[in-house]
């Protein structure tokens, strides 16, 4: 679909590594060089037309997130660098003041880096404890497991909506319902969801959300964090500086302005987050559900396809979302996405940043291909052909 859209796409690179990154569609450097080129003012801070222009389209991007994953209000919008940023600023600005010694901390080990590195250090510096909600044969989180793995010591579960390796969906309506019957807050890293389904944050009554702008057809360098309303009072900054303040004396008297400008301090990443907002646009156009849609066809066909060449084995063959994970026997996975890059195919090979993951699934690194709206069965059929060759394993070496 729409490949069109996307320079990138006219050169002969196949690109399946959607979530590490996906690519740009024209519309975002058009619209960020626009910015740069013609009113590139700073944003919340000039009362000249140039600069409220910025602060208009700046604030019209928060709208747009806003409609997007069906939030309220913009101050529940936070923009910040990306997903790891996020997750820091709400496990530093909001859990840290709210958990005591003790309390429980729910994760899987299937979880990336940025939603297990911070939760170690708050466990380091405060004695909270993490545990781990068990995976099933699959590697998938059951409502059962779930629910054996609270205490009356869970204050919070943090978990992704889909995890970047094995890409499975998690039922977090469930979850939530459940988590909020018992008192538990949930903190949910929708990097690898947002950008492939609808996510409405009012529906599934989601307290925390964060995601990357740059996995969804944006810029590097922006992230959202949405907080439920009834929990903003609660947010601490963790930066401070410019923009977030209404005014400061000499003898440290100071007065913070509300959510978002809050947790917004610094000249922000204007340029990014506007053409953020440019994609948000283009994205609405195509339809979050028209990509779903195609994505699933063109991930149970890429399967059917990849279950048939010779000795592959595929680590998550019943996972719902975009992401296929697998190795060739005997070959190492760095190894077969070196020569996959002779043939112009990007995969990720290595453990993807989920480190813990290996326990779970008995091998430490894998190949990932992983789709987007813009990828389609020729790429497929090209990505089966080299990696059936009769001589892969010579080629290789
Ligand atoms: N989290 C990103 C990935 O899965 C970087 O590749």
């Amino acid at each position: 679909m729409n490949r069109e859209d996307f320079e990138f796409l006219k050169q002969d690179i196949i690109y399946f590594d959607n979530g590490a990154t996906t690519l740009k569609p024209m519309v975002l450097s058009e619209t960020i060089t626009n910015y740069y080129n013609n009113y590139s003012a700073n944003a919340h801070r000039g009362d000249y037309d140039i600069s409220l222009k910025v602060d208009a389209m700046y604030e019209n991007a928060r709208e747009k997130v806003k409609n997007f994953i069906n939030a309220d209000k913009n101050s529940e919008i936070i923009f910040t660098s990306g997903a790891t940023d996020s997750l820091n600023k709400v496990i530093f600005g909001y859990f840290k003041n709210k958990l005591k010694k003790d309390d429980e901390v729910l994760l899987t080990k299937s979880e990336h880096a940025s939603n297990v590195l911070p939760w170690f250090e708050l466990a380091d510096e405060m004695g909270i404890k993490i545990k781990y909600i068990e995976l099933d044969e699959n590697l998938k989180v059951t409502m059962e497991n779930v629910k054996k793995a609270i205490t009356n010591k869970t204050k919070v579960i943090s978990i992704a909506h889909i995890t970047n390796v094995i890409g499975d969906i998690r039922p977090i309506k469930d979850i939530i319902e459940y988590a909020h019957r018992k008192n538990i807050l949930t903190l949910i890293d929708g990097s690898q969801s947002v950008p492939h389904m609808k996510i409405d944050v009012k529906k599934l009554d989601i307290d925390f959300l964060v995601f990357s702008a740059h996995k969804l057809c944006g810029p590097t360098g922006v992230g959202v964090i949405y907080v439920k309303e009834s929990l903003i009072k609660e947010l601490k900054p963790i930066i401070f500086g410019g923009g977030m303040n209404s005014f400061f004396e000499y003898d440290g008297t100071r007065k913070y302005r509300e959510s978002p400008s809050l947790f917004e301090a610094g000249t922000p990443n204007i340029a990014g987050v506007i053409g953020f907002g440019s994609v948000i646009d283009y994205l609405n156009e195509i339809g979050i559900e028209n990509i779903e849609k195609y994505e699933k066809q063109l991930k149970n066909y890429a399967l059917e396809k990849l279950k048939k060449v010779k000795d592959i084995i595929i680590y998550n063959q019943n996972s719902e979302s975009a992401i296929i994970t697998f190795n060739i026997k005997g070959i190492f996975s760095q190894d077969l996405a070196i020569y996959l890059n002779k043939y112009n195919i990007c995969v990720r090979a290595g453990s993807h940043c989920a480190k813990i993951l290996k326990d779970e699934l008995g091998i430490k690194n894998t190949c990932r291909m992983s789709l987007y709206f813009y990828n389609n069965k020729e790429e497929i059929d090209m990505l089966v052909k080299v990696l059936s060759k009769d001589n892969l394993k010579e080629d290789i070496i």
